[in-house]
Parts: structure tokens; C-alpha cells; sequence
């Protein structure tokens, strides 16, 4: 252990003032975070802060050794937290289980053993595909020890997505579970494993976590039962956490883009630690007595960060809940807030608007005064959410904490800072960037534009928690990200800043869906659906939905010898789901006799959109580079008179 780190007590930092603090940041990062990295445990304190000299693959904290699992556990059971409480779990059958940090540590080193046995050695892959169980962060928790890399799948992608996203990780093991409960269903996830494991050569050993009981077919030498290995291994062992280099890569996640085939999206451990510890203290101000509770599935960036590495960097106690938000009703949620007393609840704003439609008596029934402060991600949160979860949900008292951020991004980015200073909140935005993130919006040609006025959202210098690169594809990681406005990130999103300053998110600028908060590209839906054999084109679109903020929408042509048959339009919808997963259901699927298209072969996408949503077309000089104003407005007509 390195005499520079400090001890675990002396890492609060006194606050400044917001504005002060920011403008440090900026002006000098390699000393803001030289002090702000000392709040982790080195093994071996790094040379360099920041090695900038290869754009854009910037690498933090260079020459470091770090582990997160020692930082998650290790750190806390050598100090009075060793028996508090790291996770309260709640089954959404209503079982629960209550574990503190010395459990999880034990666990968790139990089951790094039993990895090591399997041969999983540093930098090696290992995918999970795992419900909401604490088995899910263990496993995780479990990797990271021994220097593995974990890929962790969402347990609602179907096997194909698995499949795939294994075998772009090359992974050695899958870690599964015989089913996972859902509105009082079992989903089959072993099942749908079995169908990915047939196109899954990498994969040497499966071990099958027993959650629901059901019966599954276990392919002997391959797949091994959890609690049957953990049997063969002593309850007090313990495997030296590996000291890896900062810039080992702690995971991969794979997210949606713009191109047909989902991004394997690489975080470092050492500056991804830092960036999730800082993020969490600024933006929430976590203490020690809270009940934090991220409302999100592990299966996205927002669990990896936010349930399992920040909130156990922090030493606190979080719920983490299996199910259903509205099973077996619709007040669910707000009865485990009463329950366990939650003082800090973070969603997205699709389950704040789902919430709503049942109406607010069923918040009304429960005692939610714990509350403290609110969260929202995901999405654009709108002012008619915003105030609904501000009186029924915060009862007028508890700021909303409104934080954008991205898969790429590691951690929160733009944000409210209840941990430094809170500016006055405005419905609908997200307030300042946090310390070291120099934020802009701007026009095509990379000019800052007027406040008021719509632009890109670019972020103009690295920060620690940002990807490294795109899991074995530097060359899409530069073009997808640094290549629209050179130097700088590029974020896919539009955003508006107001005369007071204030970032405004106004959603995706490229072609990337958000449905439910989750991330679906149009790309990777148009594939699915001309891999269908009556399928010779599709385009798809983003409607506006009420409640899921976006829902995608398809455009097929049929090829020769097809029917546009209802059946046939069930059909698809169907593969989707088998191919993708239930977020990726179409709404609606229209049969049309051609896609309108740009001269060169480009399909007007914002035309679809305005066409689904039924808009008007709106500046259609700025809306496709090649098709003149008079095509569009044919296209656009015919399309809608062949939906009428
Ligand atoms: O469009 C933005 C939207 O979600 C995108 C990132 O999606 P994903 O990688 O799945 O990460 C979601 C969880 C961090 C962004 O490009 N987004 C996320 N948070 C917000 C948001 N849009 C507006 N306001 C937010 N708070």
C-alpha cells in the first residue's frame, strides 16, 4: 500500500464553492485529480494523472495499480463498516436477504476462487447474463479480484443478443441463473442461454445460479451449479486482490449505436473508479446513514456504476430490488421505500410517467418522509414528470437530481451538485456540468451557438470515468466518437443552453433510440428485420410515446412473392422480440411500397420520425443533405397518404 493514500476518514474534501471548484478542475485537472484520486486505495500511486499523447485514446493515471474489489470491500471490513449492511435485496416474490459488506466479502472471494479454478486468469472474459440478484454483483465484484473482465449481458436480451456479444468478447464463461422472476412469470433464462451456448465456441464452463427452482438441462463437464461448486470451497477463503494497472480494463458493456452491431464499450479501472466515487459525492451527497437506492437493473451502465462500484466505494447501503416496479401493484416501489426507510431514490423518468398514469394514490398510501433526495437518468425528464415526482413522490421537499450521462461517459456528466453546492433547479434541466467536464453546444462547423439555441452536445476535454475505446475496434472508437468534430467527444445528443447558462438534453441527434431510457439503435432493428426472409428493406423510427418517452416503428417493404398480411406483420414483430428482446418490439409495423430516399441511397430518417409522429415537417433545409426541399415534400406526402 502506497503512504500517500489516505486513510479511509480523511477523504472528504471541504466543499467549495460550486462555480470555484469547477473552474479549478478545468484549469488544472492533473492537480485536481492527483488530490481527488487519493480517495481510492492505490497499490502503487500513478506517474502521470493524465498521458494525453495519443488523441483520443487518453489513459488516467498511468503506472497506477489499483483493484476495485479491494476498493469496494477490502477497504471497509478493516473499519467499523465491516458489518454494516452493503445490500438490502428484496425478491420480487417478496423473499429478501439481507447482506453486509464482511458477507459480501466472503462471498465474494469465494467465488473469485472458484473462477481461478475454472483457469480464469487477468484479462480474460467473462460474460454474465444474470436477473436482478446479489449474486449479479458478486460475480462482478468476483472478476474484477482477479484481474478478469466481466461482460455483463441484460437478462431481458434474448439468447441470440447474448450469443453475439459473447462471442465479439470471446468470453470463457457465462455465469447464468436457472430463471428470473418477472410480473410473477419465470423467464426461461437458462433456456435462452442453452440457444445462445450453441453458437458460443469460446465458452469452456456455465455455472447455472439456482434462483426460481426450475428444471433446466445441465450439459455435464460444462455446466456446474453455483451452490454445488461453493460447497467445495472453505467459507473463510480468501484470494489476494490483483493489483492491476489503472488502465486494465474493468468491463465491457455493450451498448446500442448507429450502426447495425452493438458497441463494446471499455472502462478502465483506475479513472472509471475515480469518476463513479466523485460523481456519486457531488451529485447526491451520500452519507453515511443513508439508504441509497438505485432503481436501475445492473444489465446497463447505470447499475454497474451507481449499485455496485460507487455506492460500495461509499460503504453504503443500498436496496436492490428484483422485479417489476408496479407487481404485484402498482405501489411496489413505494412500499419498499417505506420499508426500509430509503433516503435517496434514483430512476428514469419513464417509471416516474408510468407511476402517474396509476395515479397518485397508491403513493399516497405509504409514509415516504425518509426520502431526501431524488434522481432521475435515462431520458429527458419532462416538466409534467418532473413536478408529478416532485410533490407526490419528494412530498415539495427533496431536490430532483437530474443527471445526463452515457454508457461511454462511465458516470454522471451534466448535473445537479447536492454535494458541492445546489444551483437553483429548473424543471427539465440539468443544471452545470460537474467538475472536469468542460461541456459545449455547438453548430455543424463546431461553433458554439446562442443560448436558446439547439445544438450538439460535445465535450471538449477527457475526464477520467470516459471509455477507453470500443472493445477490440479503436478505429469505430475514433470515428463514431472524435471524427464529427475533431479534438473533441462527441455525444449523439442535442442540448440547449439557457441565458442563465443551464444545459437543457433535447435527445439523440443521430440515429439511436431511447425506449423505456433503454438505448436501441434504429441500425440494429433494420437488421433484424431484412434478416427476415419476406424482408427486402426496412427503416425504422422513433414515435413519441406518453409513457415510454419513444417507441420504434418500422417501414417494410416486402420482397417479390409477399403478402402484406396481418399475420405476417405479427410475424416480424415477434422475430424482433426473439432476436433482440422485448424493449426492441416495433409499435406498429407499416408495409409501404418504397422507403423514401436521398439521391444517393440514404434513407430520410427524419422524415419517418415526422411522418410517425405526425408533425409537420418543420426546417426541411437542414434536413437531409442531398434531397432538394421538393422531394421530401413528395416523399413525405406519399408516405402519408400511404399510411392513411
Ligand atoms: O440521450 C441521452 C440519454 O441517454 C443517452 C445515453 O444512454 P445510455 O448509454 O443507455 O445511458 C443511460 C444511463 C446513463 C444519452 O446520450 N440521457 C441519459 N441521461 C439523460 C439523458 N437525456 C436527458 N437527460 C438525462 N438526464
Amino acid at each position: 500500500m502506497s503512504k500517500e493514500t489516505l486513510p479511509v476518514e480523511s477523504r472528504i474534501i471541504p466543499v467549495k464553492r460550486l462555480e470555484e471548484y469547477w473552474e479549478r478542475s478545468i484549469e488544472d485537472p492533473e492537480g485536481f485529480w492527483s488530490e481527488h484520486a487519493r480517495a481510492l486505495q492505490w497499490f502503487k500511486t500513478w506517474d502521470k494523472v493524465l498521458d494525453a499523447s495519443n488523441p483520443p485514446f487518453y489513459k488516467w493515471f498511468v503506472g497506477g495499480k489499483i483493484n476495485a474489489s479491494y476498493n469496494a470491500l477490502d477497504v471497509h471490513i478493516k473499519t467499523w463498516r465491516k458489518n454494516k449492511v452493503a445490500y438490502i435485496w428484496e425478491g420480487e416474490p417478496g423473499d429478501t436477504r439481507v447482506i453486509t459488506y464482511y458477507q459480501l466479502y466472503k462471498e465474494v472471494n469465494r467465488i473469485a476462487k472458484i473462477l481461478k479454478n475454472m483457469g480464469v486468469k487477468k484479462g480474460d472474459r467473462v460474460t454474465l447474463y444474470l436477473p436482478m440478484i446479489p449474486e449479479l454483483p458478486m460475480v462482478m465484484l468476483a472478476c474484477a479480484r482477479i484481474g478478469a473482465i466481466h461482460s455483463v449481458v441484460f437478462s431481458g436480451f434474448s439468447g441470440e443478443s447474448l450469443a453475439s456479444r459473447i462471442n465479439d468478447s470471446n468470453s470463457k464463461i457465462l455465469i447464468t441463473a436457472d430463471g428470473a422472476y418477472r410480473r410473477g412469470k419465470i423467464i426461461p433464462l437458462k433456456e435462452w442461454a442453452d440457444k445462445a451456448l450453441k453458437l458460443t465456441p469460446s465458452i469452456e464452463s456455465v455455472i447455472v445460479v439456482r434462483r426460481t427452482g426450475s428444471k433446466v438441462n445441465m450439459v455435464e463437464n460444462r455446466d456446474y451449479w453455483l451452490h454445488e461448486l461453493l460447497a467445495g470451497i472453505e467459507p473463510d477463503t480468501y484470494v489476494e486482490p490483483e493489483p492491476v494497472e489503472s488502465t486494465h480494463p474493468l468491463y465491457i458493456l455493450y451498448t446500442s449505436g448507429t450502426t447495425g452491431k452493438p458497441k463494446g464499450v471499455e472502462h478502465s479501472t483506475g479513472g472509471y473508479l475515480a469518476w463513479v466515487y466523485w460523481t456519486l459525492k457531488w451529485a447526491f451527497d451520500p452519507r453515511e446513514e443513508d439508504v441509497w437506492w438505485c432503481a436501475a437493473d445492473i444489465g446497463w451502465v447505470t447499475g454497474h456504476s451507481y449499485i455496485v462500484y460507487s455506492p460500495l466505494m461509499h460503504g453504503l447501503t443500498s436496496i436492490m430490488y428484483e422485479g417489476a416496479p408496479d407487481y404485484p401493484h402498482p405501489d411496489r416501489w413505494w412500499s419498499i421505500i417505506e420499508k426500509y426507510g430509503v433516503t435517496i431514490i434514483y430512476t428514469a423518468p419513464t417509471a416516474i410517467r408510468a407511476f402517474m398514469r396509476y395515479g397518485e394514490e397508491w403513493v399516497k398510501k405509504h409514509d415516504l418522509s425518509s426520502l431526501r433526495i431524488l434522481g432521475s437518468v435515462g431520458e429527458p425528464i419532462n416538466p409534467e414528470a418532473w413536478n408529478w415526482y416532485y410533490k407526490n413522490v419528494g412530498g415539495e421537499r427533496c431536490p430532483i437530481i437530474d443527471t445526463w450521462w452515457q454508457t461511454e461517459t462511465g458516470g454522471f456528466m451534466i448535473s445537479p451538485s447536492a454535494g458541492v453546492e445546489l444551483a437553483p433547479l429548473k424543471p427539465g434541466s440539468a443544471t452545470f456540468p460537474l467538475p472536469g467536464i468542460d461541456a459545449e453546444v455547438v453548430n455543424d462547423n463546431g461553433k458554439r451557438v446562442e443560448p436558446g439555441e439547439r445544438g450538439y452536445l460535445i465535450i471538449k476535454k477527457p475526464w477520467p470515468g470516459m471509455l477507453q475505446t470500443l472493445w477490440k475496434d479503436p478505429e469505430r472508437y475514433v470515428e463514431v466518437y472524435y471524427k464529427k468534430f475533431p479534438g473533441f467527444y462527441y455525444t449523439g445528443d442535442y442540448a440547449m443552453r439557457d441565458s442563465d447558462g443551464y444545459f437543457w438534453l433535447l435527445g439523440r441527434a443521430d440515429e439511436v433510440l431511447k425506449v423505456a431510457a433503454h438505448r436501441i439503435g434504429t441500425t440494429e432493428l433494420e437488421s433484424v428485420l431484412v434478416s427476415y426472409p419476406a424482408v427486402a428493406e426496412a427503416a425504422v423510427a422513433g414515435k413519441a410515446d406518453p409513457v415510454k418517452g419513444e417507441v420504434p416503428v418500422a417501414f417494410v417493404v416486402l420482397r417479390e412473392g409477399y403478402s402484406p398480411l396481418n399475420s405476417l406483420r405479427e410475424e416480424l414483430v415477434k422475430y424482433v422480440r426473439n432476436q433482440i428482446g422485448p424493449i426492441a418490439t416495433p409499435a406498429n409495423i407499416f408495409f409501404v411500397d418504397k422507403l423514401p430516399k436521398t439521391r444517393s441511397g440514404k434513407i430520410m430518417r427524419r422524415l419517418l420520425k415526422s411522418v410517425v409522429s405526425d408533425q409537420p415537417l418543420g426546417d426541411i433545409t437542414t434536413l437531409e443533405d442531398e434531397a432538394s426541399v421538393e422531394e421530401i415534400k413528395k416523399a413525405y406526402d406519399e408516405l402519408k397518404k400511404e399510411l392513411e
